[in-house]
C-alpha cells in the first residue's frame, strides 16, 4: 500500500504530521512518501503541483493532502496559484467523486451556530461531482464583449457543463452511496434557469430508475442553500455539481460546529482517492501548533476504508477519534467551557493512547 503525502501549506504540515503518527501505530505496512505541494512546491521547484508531486500522487494507491494556500501567492498569475495543485490533481487523477460527509458530533452540538435541536444529531453525506462543471468548462478566459448592450467592452467569462456520461457516473455514485445510508438523494440544481442543470435533473432521474429503493428529490440550489440552515436534518445525500456543492459543503460543514473534524475523500473509477479535510490552510493560525488536526485524522480513516481496503482500521481511528471527544480533549476551534484545551500535537498524542489502549 502506497501512499503519497503531500502535507501543503499552512497548518497542512502540522495536521498531516498527526495523521502519519496515527497511522504508523496501526500494525499495518505502508509506505509512505513525501512531497511538496502548493505554496510549498512553488516556493522549491516555481510550481504548485510539479511533475514529480503528480507522479508520486499518480503511482500511489492514495494520496493523503494537507492544505494548500496562502494570501501571499493572491497576486500569482492563476496557473501558478497554491489551488491549481488541488485542482490539477482533481483533473490528472480523473477524482471526480467528492464525499464530504456533515456530521455534528454529540458533545459538539452547542458549537454550532444553529439551535441545538436543529443540529444535534446531523448526518448529511455531500456526494460534489469533482472535474466538471464550470470549474473546467472550455472556453473560458477574456475577451472584447462579442455582442449585447456592452459590445467592445472587455469582459470574462467561463464555461459551465457537464456530458452525460459525467451526470450518470456520479449520479451512480449517489444512488450507491445512499442505499448505504438513509435511502434518500436530493439532487441539487438550478434546472429553472441554467441549460446544463436542466439537463443534469434529466439524467439524474434517468439513472434513477436503476435505484427503486432509493428515493429521489431535486431542490434548486437556492432553496437548498435555504434548507440547509431551515431543516438540515430532512437531508440524507446531498448531491450536486462542482460550484453549487463547493458552496454547499462550506455552508453544511459550518452548521455541525465542527470544521475542524471533517474529513473527505475524492475518489476515481479504479478507487484511487485523495484525502484531505474539508478546511483549507489557515495561514493565520500556521505553525502556532492549535489547529484541530482530527479532520485530517479521520480523512486518513476515510483512505484506509475507501482506497486500502482496511475498514477495520479505519474503525478503530474513528472510534479512537470520540473517545477523545468524550474524555474531553479539544482544540480552541471546538473548546467550550468545561473542556480541556490541547494543542495539535496533544490532540493527536491522545488519538495514539486510545488506539494503543485499544489493542
Ligand atoms: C474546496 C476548495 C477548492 C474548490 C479550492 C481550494 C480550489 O474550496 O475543496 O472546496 O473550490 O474546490
Ligand atoms: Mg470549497
Amino acid at each position: 500500500m502506497k501512499i503519497a503525502v503531500l502535507p501543503g501549506d499552512g497548518i497542512g504540515t502540522e495536521i498531516v504530521a498527526e495523521a502519519v503518527k496515527v497511522l504508523s501505530v496501526l500494525d499495518l505496512s505502508f509506505e509512505l512518501e513525501e512531497a511538496k505541494v502548493g505554496g510549498a512546491a512553488y516556493e522549491a521547484h516555481g510550481h504548485p503541483l510539479p511533475e514529480s508531486t503528480l507522479k508520486l500522487a499518480q503511482q500511489a494507491d492514495a494520496v493523503l493532502f494537507g492544505a494548500v494556500g496562502d494570501w501571499k501567492y493572491d497576486n500569482l498569475e492563476r496557473a501558478l496559484r497554491p489551488e491549481q495543485a488541488i485542482l490539477g490533481l482533481r483533473k490528472h487523477l480523473e477524482l471526480f467523486a467528492n464525499f464530504r460527509p456533515a456530521i455534528c458530533y454529540e458533545q459538539l452540538t452547542h458549537a454550532s451556530s444553529l439551535k441545538p435541536e436543529l443540529v444535534a444529531g446531523l448526518d448529511i453525506l455531500i456526494i460534489r461531482e469533482l472535474t466538471g462543471d464550470i470549474y473546467f468548462g472550455q472556453p473560458r478566459g477574456r475577451r472584447s464583449a462579442p455582442d449585447g448592450v456592452f459590445a467592445g467592452q472587455p469582459e470574462a467569462f467561463d464555461t459551465m457543463r457537464y456530458s452525460r456520461p459525467e451526470i450518470e457516473r456520479i449520479a451512480h455514485v449517489a444512488f450507491q452511496a445512499a442505499r448505504k445510508r438513509g435511502k434518500k438523494v436530493t439532487s441539487v440544481d438550478k434546472a429553472n434557469v441554467l441549460e446544463t442543470f436542466q439537463f443534469w435533473k434529466d439524467v439524474v432521474t434517468e439513472v434513477h430508475a436503476e435505484y427503486p429503493d432509493v428515493e429521489l428529490e431535486h431542490m434548486y440550489v437556492d432553496n437548498a442553500a435555504m434548507q440547509l440552515v431551515k431543516a438540515p436534518k430532512r437531508f440524507d445525500v446531498l448531491f450536486t455539481g462542482n460550484m453549487f456543492g463547493d458552496i454547499l459543503s462550506d455552508e453544511a460543514a459550518m452548521l455541525t460546529g465542527s470544521i475542524g473534524m471533517l474529513p473527505s475523500a475524492s475518489l476515481n473509477a479504479r478507487g484511487q482517492g485523495l484525502y484531505e479535510p474539508s478546511h483549507g490552510s489557515a495561514p493565520d493560525i500556521a505553525g502556532k501548533g492549535v489547529a484541530n488536526p482530527l479532520a485530517t485524522i479521520l480523512s486518513a480513516a476515510m483512505m484506509l476504508r475507501y482506497s486500502l481496503n482496511q475498514s477495520e482500521a479505519a474503525l478503530r481511528i474513528e472510534t479512537a477519534v470520540k473517545s477523545v471527544l468524550a474524555q474531553g480533549l479539544r482544540t480552541a476551534d471546538i473548546y467550550s467551557d468545561g473542556t480541556t484545551r490541547v494543542g495539535t500535537k496533544e490532540m493527536g498524542d491522545a488519538v495514539v493512547a486510545r488506539l494503543k489502549a485499544q489493542s
